[in-house]
């Protein structure tokens, strides 16, 4: 796999990026009040380690750690390892400790419209019940808890009571499909599973609990489920299993003293797409992923705890969700608002009305979101207040600098800074971002390692490319919140993360220096498609289909797509007995929704006779993303044959 065939693309809208030449300075009263200063940047490369310790201060320990970073047995890295803490104590109960019990930690808006504040005070209480609860239930210290809920508090206060006992939660995506779960389940071996009857979705009830039922028709070892009534609909229940939310931990007690865990305790496992099928269970553990997840909510959002509302829109399911709404924002005490459902129920101004409706200060969201507002129209923000907002920040795919000016202009008045984070599920918490007191911005760059955190742009023999230059991301040191192995499988962390460049961590993307240094992301250098902010496998989109019995062959890419960043498009070649049809193409689409979720269903199938193979059998998905994509075809010459490309492009259908 070389860079310049895999990144062809990207580069192409490279050159466009490089072009950008727009500068946005930060606001005088922002830079004169940060949180974090230039500084910062001077402190951390003077002595990292030191910076991290002074970091993991501003966490409460109940034994402080005197050892910063463990190292001797690389890639296995150990952070502030002597020391021990209580995780959920840290998100709650010190705040309601210093005086703070009734500032509201959660404003809870449901898609119907329901809405309930939630004090750092009754948090407290909450967590503490759902924690015995747990405990009653017989999760002890070290066992696994599969959440599968909808956005609402309980989700929080589920994912809390996991860390307040020391067990991992491994939160599942509401929008996975039963057998999705099951896998995951299995994986991490969880004990209890936590749902819902359901969420609401669209102005509609949507079942949740069903999946859990079926998923556990299919994997063993779950020996309960507690299930919160949010819909009210009805659901089937397994006695002796099934345990109602509002019965259990109603009942407790609200007094739970918070054990003191080792900083290297597991928190949580969260799964993300791997290129060769099976979800990578990423496992993140306490003290050095909460000390990162609170340093870099507090400076790159710069919050102001007594006087910001803070709002990310994303999905407790993805790790924006735990880092962002979970660990960085209750462990600095912040005032969050928190919304169960989609951007256009029961309008497409739902956003708006609730940044108004909450005086809303920072705002966190994805780019495919907001290419979504820019196609809505102009007039939508524009009908609400939104001069409370001071910063945005952008997170999950490279944000094109069309949508980046966008979001200034027209959610930020021209005036609040944006910050472009890049990070990933496996880095746990924010790596590369402008800092908005700080940094000279430029629209679709991530620009600068945040302090304390290496990282650079290297080419194919791992040589450091000089500005102006492509390569691939790599994070040259250890940092505080980095996951620690893929959970039960060592060798496949050392493989995929640590091996392609001797000593670096491989992120995986492709990324580009600008003549100032600073960074752009260029996307995915292999073939993970990242479908609106998600990472979805080719693989496994190619495994769902073949697992279709009028599937002989498939392979599958990501076409660049205005929306959603990529689109899944398919080709497939159908075994003797299937004949192709609108109806066929469409139970497919299906298909792959209930194997992997509907996030993964292709936009479009294509049934084809034949597809682009090298010698040694490996599927051309380059030149097939050409066709996908409306290009002339590329260099085909390492093909086996190279007249399947003109039969491909004259079998092509449009069906979506
Ligand atoms: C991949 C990680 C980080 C939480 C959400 C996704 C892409 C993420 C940016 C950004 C360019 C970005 C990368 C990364 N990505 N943020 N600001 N600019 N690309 O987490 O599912 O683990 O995906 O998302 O390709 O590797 P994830």
């Amino acid at each position: 796999m070389r860079l310049d065939e895999e990144c062809a693309l990207s580069n192409e809208s490279l050159a466009n990026l490089l072009k950008e030449e727009r500068r946005f300075a930060p606001p005088a009263e922002l830079a004169a009040s940060a949180n974090v200063t230039a500084d910062a940047y001077a402190q951390a490369s003077e002595d990292r380690l030191a910076f991290w310790a002074e970091q993991a201060r501003r966490l409460s320990w109940a034994v402080e750690p005197t050892e910063t970073l463990d190292w001797s047995n690389p890639p296995f890295a150990k952070w502030f390892a002597d020391g021990k803490l209580n995780v959920a104590y840290n998100c709650v109960d010190r705040h309601v400790e210093a005086g703070n019990g009734d500032r509201v930690a959660i404003h809870f808006e449901g898609e119907p419209g329901d809405s309930r504040a939630i004090t750092y005070a009754q948090l407290k209480d909450e967590v503490s019940r759902a924690a015995n609860a747990l405990q009653e239930l017989g999760v002890a210290k070290g066992d696994r808890v599969a959440v599968y809920l909808p956005m609402i508090p309980e989700a929080v206060v589920s994912m809390l009571a996991c860390a307040r006992i020391g067990a991992a939660h491994s939160v599942v995506f509401g929008g996975f499909s039963a057998d999705a779960v099951a896998s995951r389940i299995q994986d991490a071996d969880a004990k209890v599973v936590i749902t819902a009857d359901g969420g609401y979705r669209r102005g509609k009830p949507s079942a949740l609990k069903p999946a859990i039922d079926e998923a556990l028709t299919k994997v063993d070892g779950v020996e309960k489920v507690l299930v919160v009534r949010r819909t009210g609909e009805e659901v089937a229940w397994t006695e002796g299993r099934d345990v109602w939310w509002h019965e259990l931990v109603d009942a407790q007690s609200a007094e739970h003293t918070p054990e003191a865990h080792d900083a290297e305790q597991p928190l949580f496992i969260l799964y993300t797409s791997g290129t060769t099928g099976k979800p990578k269970g990423i496992l993140h553990t306490s003290g050095g992923y909460l000390t990162q997840a609170s340093y870099t909510h507090h400076a790159v959002f710069d919050l102001k705890p007594e006087t910001d509302v803070y709002w990310c829109t994303a999905d407790i399911g993805w790790v924006t969700g735990h880092s962002y709404i979970v660990y960085g924002p209750l462990s600095n005490g912040a005032t969050q608002v928190i919304y169960e459902g989609t951007p256009d129920t029961p309008h497409q101004g739902r956003f708006w009305e609730i940044v108004q409706k909450y005086g809303v200060t920072i705002l966190y969201t994805a780019p495919t979101a907001i290419r979504t507002f820019m196609k809505w129209g102009d007039d939508i923000p524009a009908r609400y207040d939104l001069s409370s907002l001071r910063v945005l920040g952008s997170v999950g795919e490279p944000i094109n600098p069309e949508a980046w000016v966008w979001y200034r202009e027209h959610i930020g008045a021209g005036r609040t800074p944006i910050v472009d984070t890049w990070w990933q599920t496996e880095t746990g918490a924010m790596m590369i971002s402008p800092l908005p007191g700080v940094t000279e911005t430029k629209p679709g760059s991530a620009q600068r390692a945040l302090p304390g955190i290496a990282a650079t742009v290297v080419d194919d023999e791992a040589r450091e490319v000089p500005n102006g230059s492509g390569g691939y991301l790599v994070l040259t040191e250890p940092w505080p919140s980095m996951l620690r192995t893929i959970w039960g499988d060592d060798q496949r962390y050392i493989d995929t993360y640590w091996s392609r460049f001797e000593g670096r961590y491989f992120a995986g993307d492709g990324a580009k220096k600008d003549e100032d240094g600073d960074i752009w992301l260029l996307g995915r250098v292999d073939d993970v498609m990242l479908v609106s902010g998600h990472n979805i496998s080719t693989t496994e989109v190619e495994s769902a289909l073949v697992g279709h019995p009028a599937v002989a062959e498939s392979a599958v890419v990501g076409a660049t797509d205005a929306t959603t960043g990529q689109a899944i498009v398919a080709f497939v070649i159908l075994r003797g007995s299937a004949t192709d049809s609108a109806d066929l193409v469409a139970e497919l689409r299906n298909h792959v929704g209930r194997t992997l979720g509907p996030i993964a269903k292709p936009k479009q199938i294509n049934v084809v006779s034949e597809l682009p193979k090298t010698r040694s059998g490996k599927i051309m998905r380059r030149l097939l993303r050409d066709i996908a994509e409306g290009r002339e075809v590329g260099d085909t010459t390492t093909l086996a044959d190279s007249s399947v490309m003109n039969l491909i492009q004259s079998q092509q259908t449009t069906t979506g």
